[in-house]
């Protein structure tokens, strides 16, 4: 059984990570910080402890407080969304292009006004959003654009990569992301004052406990170990009944990223060229098998746009869904929903963003990551060609 998101590390790689961490001290980081900037051609990066914490330490550097108001998308997960009501930030929900699960830059054209402070814009499932066109309304509008590049590393937009396209931008090491150290994350940017002021937050929190620190080991190793297919098969029904992992308690947000971390980071950060051809590879021959079914809508790439295919969506009658997931996975593919409910219905008194409130009742989420063969994706068109 394939699982959805896999943590690609093996275990030599973790306990060299251990090892190296202990020898080279606080070097890793600082390494890992260099290398990311190398990659992205960006300025700067400051590795942080998770996605939400480089988020939350960038919009405390460009001053964004209490009472001012963000755009953002109204489908993805909650992540994003309760960090900013944790800091008591107005949230206003965009609605999304169903083809391209992105921002609708018409809407967000037409509800960003005077007290939106920032936009954050999300590269949904690694396709880079309209990057010129979001910069153009934002800047119009007096507004700075925040790149929320947590699915898209190594993805790219006009030939560059995303994250510093606009005025800043973070990447997740979360479990299941292009690149992944379990937890983690890096922010982005060009500008001097704003990498100052991230290094000035980020030196301000605490070091993470040596029980923190064990428990990320032991959840790598498990993970390892989970995700072979043949023990999958074993421990899916387990995996699935995860609790969610998007529900945030802003207490976790001031911690600082480990060294061993780091030194695990800087190894995927070598392969992830590889792992992401191996996406966009699954993800070509997706295409090219599902180009002539009608019953299934596939993910509009513009030809500006260079991504990386965190996961695969696919949208169908929402009558059929459930059915379909449930014979894939008796062919040894399990698939995800992966967002259940539009943000601009999970909480109250917020109008309604009616594509997202549509996609969320009609989306599959393919795997293609790099576990996943040309037999399977081969495999995998094929259930859905027999049941459509
Ligand atoms: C689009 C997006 N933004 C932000 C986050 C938050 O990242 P993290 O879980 O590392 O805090 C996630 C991941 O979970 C995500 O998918």
């Amino acid at each position: 059984m394939i699982p959805p998101v896999i943590v690609p590390v093996t275990y030599e790689e973790i306990i060299l990570a251990l090892s190296e961490s202990i020898k080279d001290g606080n070097s890793a980081v600082k390494d890992l910080e260099q290398k990311i900037t190398e990659y992205i051609s960006s300025k700067h990066s400051i590795a942080t402890s998770s996605g939400r914490t480089a988020l939350y330490t960038l919009l405390k550097a460009y001053g964004i407080k209490s009472g001012d108001e963000v755009a953002m998308p109204a489908y993805m997960c909650s992540s994003v969304s309760d960090l900013l009501f944790n800091m008591k930030i107005k949230v206003n929900f965009i609605d999304i292009d169903k083809d391209t699960y992105n921002l609708d830059t018409s809407d967000l054209n037409e509800k960003i006004n005077a007290n939106t402070k920032a936009v954050i814009a999300v590269h949904m499932f690694g396709n880079p959003c309209e990057m010129s066109i979001i910069n153009e309304i934002a800047k119009e509008n007096g507004s700075i654009v925040i790149e929320d590049a947590a699915q898209a590393m190594g993805a790219e937009y006009k030939k560059e990569k995303v994250g510093t396209i606009g005025d800043s931008g973070f990447f997740s090491f979360n479990r299941g992301k292009p690149l992944t150290s379990l937890d983690g994350g890096a922010i982005v940017t060009n500008d001097n004052n704003v990498a100052q002021k991230c290094r000035d937050i980020s030196n301000n929190f605490s070091k993470q406990s040596k029980g923190n620190q064990s428990k990320t080991f032991f959840k790598l190793v498990g993970y390892t170990l989970i995700q072979n297919r043949n023990v999958y098969r074993f421990v899916h029904n387990l995996a699935r009944n995860e609790k969610t992992r998007c529900d945030i308690n802003i207490n976790n947000i001031g911690t600082k990223y480990t060294n061993f971390q780091a030194e695990l980071a800087s190894t995927q950060l070598s392969k992830l060229d590889m792992f992401n051809n191996i996406r966009k590879n699954n993800a070509n021959l997706i295409y090219y098998n599902l180009q002539n079914n009608k019953h299934i809508k596939l993910l509009n790439i513009s030809s500006h746009m260079d991504p990386i295919f965190l996961r695969f969506p696919i949208r169908v009658d929402t009558s059929i869904r459930y059915d379909l997931m449930k014979q894939l996975q008796n062919n040894g593919i399990e698939t995800s929903i992966v967002y259940p409910v539009a943000l601009s219905k999970r909480y109250n008194n917020f109008s309604a963003c009616e594509n997202a409130e549509e996609v969320v009742k009609e989306t599959i989420a393919l795997p293609v990551h790099p576990q996943v063969t040309k037999k399977d994706v081969a495999n995998m068109t094929r259930v859905l060609y027999d049941m459509l």
